[in-house]
């Protein structure tokens, strides 16, 4: 690629130059050199006549799984063996919340973990236009994977030429998360999460979504037969504790089926990764107030709730010691600054992740990787070369990476671009550093696109001081446009997605520089513009998509090999159309 660059843009620039004028024909004299061809160049035409056949035929190329491991790796003790630093707690089972729930209520109201306590969780929650119907209401059992399934799509004619191999050990994957793939809110025990608070205002709502709950199995296999290394999934705390509190009771049905999961995944050689909290925080929290006022992010998810640090840890610590044995990857909270939503809820999120880390490296003893993930769209400067662009730039990412970054990775305090703009925003004293930093095994990012930042009219510190100021709290102009007058690159639906190659190199340079931790790309990817509007057909041959994969794959690998940047691996976003 990097050749076929070199020699094809000075001829496409004289076109240009001569547009207009008449006639373009282009000459060249002599050779130049193309290590890629295996032809060698030759310097005169020979036009003449031959027989014509059809010859263009396809050769049929199959996805292959990985080998099955000889050995089985353990990271943990058994969860039997693990009673002693875990509290007390009973394990049951409930039933199921279903749309006629209001005269089939439970009698047992004496107890307050029955089932009519657990019924008045989904009741005081209040959905709307609940629904349990799906397709399935049991475990699906899987389906061999016809081989016709199994054809690779033809190789790429743009295809990039890379140089390098990742090397040994770099790790590869798929993602999804329960509250986008599950469904089955209300089945098997399950008590309600913010998401279907949340989300059942809209139309859309994830009661059903893709039902992975009974479809893992066949899910899993498939992801499996086309050779993938890690199934990255979460965890649903209300599906382990429906009453998720610390010392309340554990529910058979989650915890078996997250054992299945697991089993299942490790049986067809996959590996697994598991993340505790993404989005989906318990309704618990957030019971008494249901507000979506929020300083930062997206939305209010509860973490500000002064019982949320003790319940998280004791959570975090049940759900590691259950899987701990066979998960070598844990997540502890997936994209903190959308949901965080205050300063109090993202103290606890960092003082929560760090007390697990501790506990899951030092008590428990595991020997996997501990880390968190991060949403950023890499903020990069309009204009490159005037310094208030560069320090807008900073500012946008550091608003994003360092709240979590600095006291995590290096045992620093809050960046001034959060401390500036958020209210309350209580310092980390040498204390909490000492205990905080240092207690992750890579820095996990989730980007999706680079984002064009300049300053605001006025400047940054005029708005971070003045929270009615229209771009607060981010302080920064935002758009997708580079100096140029061109969109940084090819977009998806809005400005989710770009394939922009040419930036994440340089990202991967500052995440490293920066936070000084192995990166780890714990989710990319790119929604193809109206794809729901084509065939089915037409939707599977994704040439967009698989440019934004090779182009991103191909700077991962310059950076690791030209640049020194420790890049662990990479997972995609999403295995499966998640119900947004
Ligand atoms: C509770 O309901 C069950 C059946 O739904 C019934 O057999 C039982 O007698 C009831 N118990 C009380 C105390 O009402
Ligand atoms: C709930 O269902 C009713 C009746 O179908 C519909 O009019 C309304 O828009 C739905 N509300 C939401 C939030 O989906
Ligand atoms: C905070 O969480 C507790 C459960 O630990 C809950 O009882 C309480 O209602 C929550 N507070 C708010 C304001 O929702
Ligand atoms: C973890 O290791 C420490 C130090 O070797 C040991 O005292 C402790 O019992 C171990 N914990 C478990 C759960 O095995
Ligand atoms: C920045 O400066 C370099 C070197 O002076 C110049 O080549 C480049 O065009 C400038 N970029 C912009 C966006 O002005
Ligand atoms: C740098 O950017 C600021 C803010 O957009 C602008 O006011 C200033 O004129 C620029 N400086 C130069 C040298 O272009
Ligand atoms: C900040 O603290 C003040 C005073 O303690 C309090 O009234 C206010 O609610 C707090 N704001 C937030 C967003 O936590
Ligand atoms: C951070 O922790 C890792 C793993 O425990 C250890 O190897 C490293 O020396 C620590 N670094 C610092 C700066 O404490
Ligand atoms: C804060 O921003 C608002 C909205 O732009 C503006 O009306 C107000 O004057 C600003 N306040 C100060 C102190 O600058």
């Amino acid at each position: 690629m990097i050749f076929s660059v070199a020699i094809l843009l000075p001829l496409a620039l004289s076109l240009f130059d001569q547009a207009g004028s008449q006639e373009i024909r282009i000459t060249t004299t002599g050779t130049s050199e193309r290590p890629y061809c295996t032809a060698p160049p030759t310097s005169s035409i020979d036009f003449h006549y031959a027989p014509f056949k059809f010859s263009v035929s396809d050769t049929l190329r199959y996805a292959t799984s990985l080998p099955q491991p000889t050995a089985t790796t353990t990271y943990a003790p058994p969860y039997a063996s693990l009673s002693s630093i875990l509290e007390s707690r009973s394990t049951t089972t409930w039933g199921s919340f279903l749309p006629n729930v209001k005269s089939a209520i439970a009698n047992d109201t004496a107890d307050k973990y029955g089932q009519a306590a657990w019924t008045s969780l989904w009741l005081a929650a209040n959905i709307v236009n609940y629904t349990t119907t799906g397709l399935y209401s049991t475990t699906v059992s899987p389906t061999p994977v016809p081989t016709s399934e199994l054809v690779l799509p033809p190789a790429d004619y743009l295809r990039y030429e890379d140089c390098y191999n990742f090397p040994e050990g770099f790790i590869w994957g798929v993602a999804g998360s329960a509250c986008q793939s599950e469904g089955a809110v209300g089945l098997e025990g399950r008590s309600p999460s913010i998401q279907e608070v949340i989300f059942s205002q809209y139309p859309t709502n994830n009661y059903v979504s893709n039902e992975h709950y009974y479809l893992y199995k066949q899910d899993i296999e498939r992801l499996a037969a086309i050779g993938t290394e890690y199934y990255s999934f979460t965890i649903s705390w209300n599906r382990i504790l429906p009453f998720v509190l610390p010392g309340t009771p554990i529910n058979k049905q989650g915890v078996d089926h997250y054992n299945d999961v697991l089993d299942t995944v490790i049986a067809s050689g996959m590996k697994p990764m598991i993340t505790l909290l993404h989005f989906d925080n318990p309704f618990e929290f957030m019971r008494d107030s249901v507000t979506q006022t929020h300083d930062f992010g997206y939305h209010r998810a509860g973490w500000d709730n002064v019982t949320w640090p003790d319940a998280f840890l004791s959570y975090g610590k049940l759900v590691m010691s259950l899987y701990g044995d066979r998960v070598p990857i844990w997540i502890t909270i997936n994209e903190p600054m959308l949901y965080a939503a205050n300063a109090k809820g993202l103290e606890h999120v960092v003082r929560g992740h760090a007390a697990l880390y501790h506990w899951y490296k030092n008590v428990m003893n595991g020997t996997g990787m501990v880390g968190f993930k991060l949403n950023n769209n890499f903020g990069v400067p309009l204009d490159p070369n005037n310094s208030t662009h560069r320090d807008a730039a900073d500012w946008f990412n550091d608003f994003w990476l360092a709240p979590v970054g600095n006291p995590i990775c290096l045992g620093e305090d809050y960046p001034t671009a959060f401390k500036q703009t958020i209210k309350n925003v209580t310092s980390f004293n040498a204390e909490d550093l000492a205990i905080i930093g240092n207690t992750t095994d890579f820095f996990g990012v989730d980007p999706y696109t680079p984002t064009v930042i300049s300053p605001p009219p006025g400047g940054i510190a005029a708005c971070a001081a003045n929270s009615s100021h229209p771009l607060h709290p981010l302080c920064v102009e935002q758009t997708w446009v580079g100096s140029d007058g061109w969109e940084i690159g090819y977009g998806s639906e809005g400005t989710a997605a770009y394939i922009a190659p040419k930036y994440f190199r340089e990202y991967f340079s500052y995440l490293w520089n920066k936070f000084k931790k192995p990166v780890f790309i714990t989710e990319f990817g790119f929604p193809v513009f109206a794809e729901g509007q084509k065939t089915l057909s037409h939707q599977r041959f994704d040439l967009p998509r698989s440019q934004y994969y090779t182009s991103f794959m191909s700077e991962v690998l310059k950076s690791i090999w030209e640049d020194g940047v420790d890049i662990l691996g990479v997972i995609a976003w999403t295995f499966v159309d998640d119900w947004e």
